[in-house]
């Protein structure tokens, strides 16, 4: 009678222990975002490389961005999609004009990896309605593709995670910011660069605190690998620097419903202290305050961060002073620069650098192709 207890319960204890490991493997195992990149009557490598310029850095990763792609002309025009823009955190589109700077910039370099050479060239005027810029691409004679800068545009992403907090060899930072224009780099120790992390805080936990600024989030998380594959936007568990059972947890304890709550905002902001005070640097990209200088800030900072990458430099932007007042009205006279700031990127090394999550639209949920055959 004994032996029978003791079997029945093994049985159950047996039954629960794969039930848990099945669910945890099932909530944890990576997504996979299948982004489809098929565009009518439009060459592979051409796919390829509007495919790889995708990966570019971009607010909340809501992909803002229109193509219209002329192939008898060999010309990409660049649109916004306001339907993407961020309208509490970013009412100005300030952040969503850098981050079609980043997008422009990303293509550059990934038509450039697939042996084409490209112009760009500004539309006049420039704004929500209107094209922003037209890129012209030609293919270089016995061009060859560059498979190093490939794995470029597949490594750079944004990293989440805390960082090790070690000096960053003083040569490295110098051929960092060789040859670039309004970078500034503040290490640990220096009053600005405790200015940005303590003022990185205080607007975190004010925007934080805003039910508005919860709902805007909440949109643009996403809580499942079949969420994240489905809507190919938007912020995974991934990119959050989350896998395997913790990965699990959150997307078990998490969801559209709670996310707008105290509790999530609390974890957010103990998230954001430990990004802050886990980095070795603050980088600072600076420009005027015009549209077209916000391009110019974003495709500065999308090719900032093919130089980290491949110095194995971990990079993540924080926006949240560039967002509220006062710290967005001050930082500029507090860091006593010549332009404003545009971006703010904390730098650190991991141990595992890790690659882009790819979470990616299908190319043709944005890209028109034209005059094809
Ligand atoms: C203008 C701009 C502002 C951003 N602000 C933040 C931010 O405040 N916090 C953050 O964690 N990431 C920020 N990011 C990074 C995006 O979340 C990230 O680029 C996007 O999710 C795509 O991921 P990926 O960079 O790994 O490809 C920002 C990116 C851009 C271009």
């Amino acid at each position: 009678m004994r032996r029978k207890g003791v079997k029945t319960f093994l049985i159950v204890a047996v039954i629960i222990f794969l039930g848990g490991a099945i669910t945890l493997y099932l909530f944890g195992k990576p997504a996979k975002v299948n982004t489809d990149t098929h565009l009518n009557g439009v060459t592979e490598d051409i796919e390829n490389a509007l495919y790889y310029a995708s990966f570019a850095a971009n607010s909340h990763n809501t992909q803002s961005w229109k193509v219209e792609l002329d192939i008898a002309k060999q010309q990409l025009t660049i649109f916004p999609d306001e339907e993407r823009a961020l309208d509490f955190v970013d009412p100005k589109h300030r952040e969503l004009y850098i981050s079609l700077g980043c997008y422009i910039e990303s293509i550059t370099f990934a038509f450039d990896a697939y042996g084409y050479d490209t112009t760009l060239e500004y539309a006049e005027p420039i704004g929500l309605n209107n094209e922003i810029a037209t890129i012209s691409y030609s293919r270089r004679e016995n061009a060859e593709i560059n498979n190093r800068q490939i794995e470029t545009l597949k490594r750079r992403h944004t990293d989440k995670r805390s960082y090790n907090t070690d000096r960053i060899n003083a040569e490295v930072i110098a051929q960092l910011l060789k040859d670039t224009d309004g970078i500034y780099c503040y290490e640990t120790g220096t009053e600005e660069f405790e200015y940005l992390k303590n003022g990185t805080m205080e607007a975190i936990s004010k925007q934080s605190a805003e039910a508005a600024y919860r709902t805007e989030l909440n949109q643009w998380m996403r809580f499942s690998n079949k969420e994240a594959e489905q809507k190919k936007d938007g912020i995974s568990a991934e990119m959050i620097g989350l896998n395997g059972i913790i990965k699990a947890f959150y997307y078990m304890t998490t969801n559209h419903k709670n996310a707008e709550n105290d509790t999530f905002a609390a974890q957010g902001i103990d998230t954001a202290k430990k990004q802050t005070e886990n980095c070795s640097v603050f980088f600072v990209i600076t420009g005027n305050d015009t549209v077209i200088d916000w391009i110019e800030a974003g495709r500065k900072t999308q090719a900032f961060g093919y130089r980290c990458v491949e110095n194995n430099l971990s990079i993540q932007p924080l926006s949240a002073m560039l967002e509220v007042v006062p710290y967005s009205e001050d930082i500029q006279s507090q860091l006593d620069l010549a332009k404003n700031v545009q971006m703010i990127l904390r730098a650190g090394y991991v141990k595992d650098y890790g690659e882009n999550a790819g979470v990616r639209r299908n190319l043709e949920d944005y890209i028109t192709v034209i005059n094809g055959n």
